[in-house]
């Protein structure tokens, strides 16, 4: 959710300014803007509602000249989608972009407006712009009054502030919201993330919670001071970043969305083959860390990242006979669980950012049972809170989407399976081998099924125009039908649910006649004959119905619905049940990217959605 940009330079910044939010548009946002240190000593400022185009347009209407500016992608918490209220915050003295909430802004309106403060927008920033201006008109320096606020305003939150007449200061400050500096000699940057600023920097410098940065560039050369919490100087590790512009580039493809699909053959086989080695099937740290002694497994997750959890479920159960829960954290951290300090605690997120999920991981620390975080951005948070971290090797996920991270976590989650299993010795050798075969064949088998993607584009174009879907799946593969709905719901903007089959009759069935779309798992394992019988009863009710299954799984199919075809058949390559949910959650990844194609949606940035939901 929105995204900073900063930049000291001495050259005008404000083209820059824009390039780096084009990088950060991913985050989600409805709102954007910039300011800059007009002539070294006035704030100027542009901003505008919607999408990036906009602003940009205004600026090439309207110029900003300036050497020091901030920038702003704004996902509205407090106030309407307005210009009025689209970051930079500015008066006269301080300009300020924010990404987190501001807790207790409401009171300190208040307050600020009963000395005399006028407020001309409805965010919870301008209350720090306030604070920061009284605090200087007092006499406190810059950094000082910076520091003065942040003891004051309650939350979580990165700010970047430019001062007028500091043509040579620019200010960051973290406090549960990443931030990260962009270091070259002559030039400094701050940004959300180092996609952000990925043209322009190779070192890079991560804050740390409590930090205050006071980056300055006087007579072209560069420096950095941090302060932690509690004021003191401190030094933070720079280190090189490897995101280029390449990295993050779209490549041939129309949408970031379906490079990523395209991209997991490989992600998936990275993943694997970093944890697990292939010629000795020997696990590689950090596998080998994570405790032995626990009783039953916590999956903690949101969204997709909940649903690679809930496949883990059924692995765990099955395979390693490990009791295991899979929370939702946003209704697991204002619940009451119950802690019996006999507990392995996962922690699943893409970003690693993800408020509810890290104020989970928070507390299930204080009760001081072990956390394993799967992450793909070893900087985030939750991989700083976490005991141990398991990162999914997919590079940045740029489409708002996640494909590659889900398969990830699919692959990180089995082959914990495959771990515990050998461990505890619930399998045989040779069914743990097998296993171990067909995870390791699994990319082969999807890009075998990613030559043949016209068949989801015929598809899609039977449904792109519908109110409503329905998914079923059994098993292993109800979580993947629970994804794929969620997928087709979040860039298609077509309403879909995601059942276990067994459930259609205790409601859903009601649902059901020939307008409505329902997309079926089946592939040939123990639960094919239940799956089948299901799929009988929603044709005779003519539903358009779409399977997924095998070579085997087609043929049976054909031979009991005679007369009454269902709309598709898409055959898939033959794998085990143990791999299945790798397998059929591309299909559905490809069903909802052409749905949405088809409908002309916004696929890569859809309406409303942020990247990484640091807010509640
Ligand atoms: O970054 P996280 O994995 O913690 O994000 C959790 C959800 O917000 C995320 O999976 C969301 O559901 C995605 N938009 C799914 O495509």
């Amino acid at each position: 959710m929105c995204g900073i940009i900063g930049i000291i330079s001495q050259t005008n910044v404000s083209e820059r300014l824009l390039d780096g939010l084009k990088r950060l548009e991913y985050r989600g946002y409805d709102s954007a803007g910039i300011a800059t240190l007009f002539d070294g000593h006035s704030i100027d400022r542009r901003r505008a509602e919607g999408k990036l185009e906009n602003l940009i347009a205004l600026v090439g209407r309207n110029p900003l000249e300036g050497t020091i500016g901030i920038g702003h992608t704004r996902w509205a918490t407090h106030g309407h989608v307005t210009e009025n209220n689209a970051h930079p915050m500015a008066n006269t003295i301080v300009s300020v972009v924010h990404n987190g909430i501001i807790e207790n802004f409401a009171t300190l309106k208040e307050a600020l407006q009963a000395k005399g403060c006028v407020f001309t927008s409805d965010t919870d920033t301008e209350v720090v712009m306030h604070l920061v201006s009284e605090a200087i008109k007092e006499g406190f320096s810059p950094l000082a009054a910076v520091q003065h606020t942040l003891t004051i305003v309650k939350g979580a939150f990165a700010l970047a502030f430019i001062f007028s007449d500091h043509p040579d200061l620019l200010i960051a400050a973290r406090k549960g919201s990443p931030l990260v500096l962009g270091i070259t000699e002559n030039e400094l940057f701050v940004g959300s993330d180092a996609i952000a600023l990925a043209p322009w920097v190779r070192t890079v410098c991560y804050l740390e919670e409590g930090d205050i940065a006071a980056l300055t560039v006087k007579d072209g050369k560069s420096n950095v001071i941090i302060l932690n919490e509690s004021g003191a100087t401190v030094q933070r590790p720079f280190r090189q970043t490897n995101i280029t512009t390449d990295s993050i580039s779209k490549g041939d493809y129309t949408h970031y969305m379906l490079k990523e699909i395209f991209e997991q053959p490989q992600t998936i086989s990275d993943t694997v083959q970093s944890l697990i080695s292939l010629e000795d099937t020997s696990f590689h740290a950090p596998l080998l860390a994570i405790p032995t002694t626990f009783d039953h497994i916590r999956i903690i997750a949101c969204g997709t990242s909940f649903y690679a959890g809930y496949v883990a479920k059924y692995w765990f159960e099955k395979w390693a006979h490990i009791r295991t829960e899979v929370e939702i954290a946003s209704e697991f951290r204002y619940r009451s669980p119950v802690f019996d300090g006999k507990t392995l605690n996962i922690f699943i997120s893409q970003s690693g950012e993800t408020i509810d999920t890290l104020s989970a991981l928070l507390l299930v620390k204080s009760k001081n049972e072990p956390t394993i975080a799967i992450v793909n951005v070893p900087e985030s948070s939750i991989a700083r809170e976490a005991d141990l971290v398991i990162q999914t090797m997919v590079g940045p996920e740029i489409g708002v989407a996640s494909t590659k991270a889900f398969t990830a976590q699919l692959a990180i989650l089995a082959t914990l399976c495959l771990k515990f299993a050998k461990d505890k010795q619930t399998i045989a050798p040779d069914e743990w081998k097998h296993y171990f075969e067909s995870l390791i064949h699994i990319p082969s088998v999807i890009s075998e099924l990613l030559r043949n993607d016209d068949v989801y584009q015929q598809l899609a174009t039977h449904i792109y125009h519908v109110q409503h879907a329905l998914y079923l799946g059994r098993g292993l593969n109800f979580p993947i039908a629970l994804e794929g709905a969620l997928k087709l719901k979040e860039i298609s903007y077509i309403h879909a649910e995601g059942y276990p089959a067994g459930e259609l009759k205790h409601g859903p069935i009601a649902l059901i006649d020939h307008t409505m779309p329902v997309i079926v798992l089946a592939p040939d394992d123990e639960w094919f004959d239940k799956t089948l019988s299901n799929i009988q009863e929603i044709l005779v009710r003519g539903a358009k119905v779409i399977v997924f299954t095998s070579k085997e799984g087609a043929d049976k199919i054909a031979k009991q619905t005679k007369g009454i075809p269902c709309l598709g058949v898409v055959i898939l390559p033959k794998t085990n049940s143990f791999t299945t949910p790798l397998l059929y959650t591309v299909p559905l990844q490809l069903l909802a990217y052409y749905t949405a194609y088809a409908k002309g949606t916004d696929v890569d940035q859809p309406r409303n959605l942020a990247k990484s939901v640091t807010v509640e």
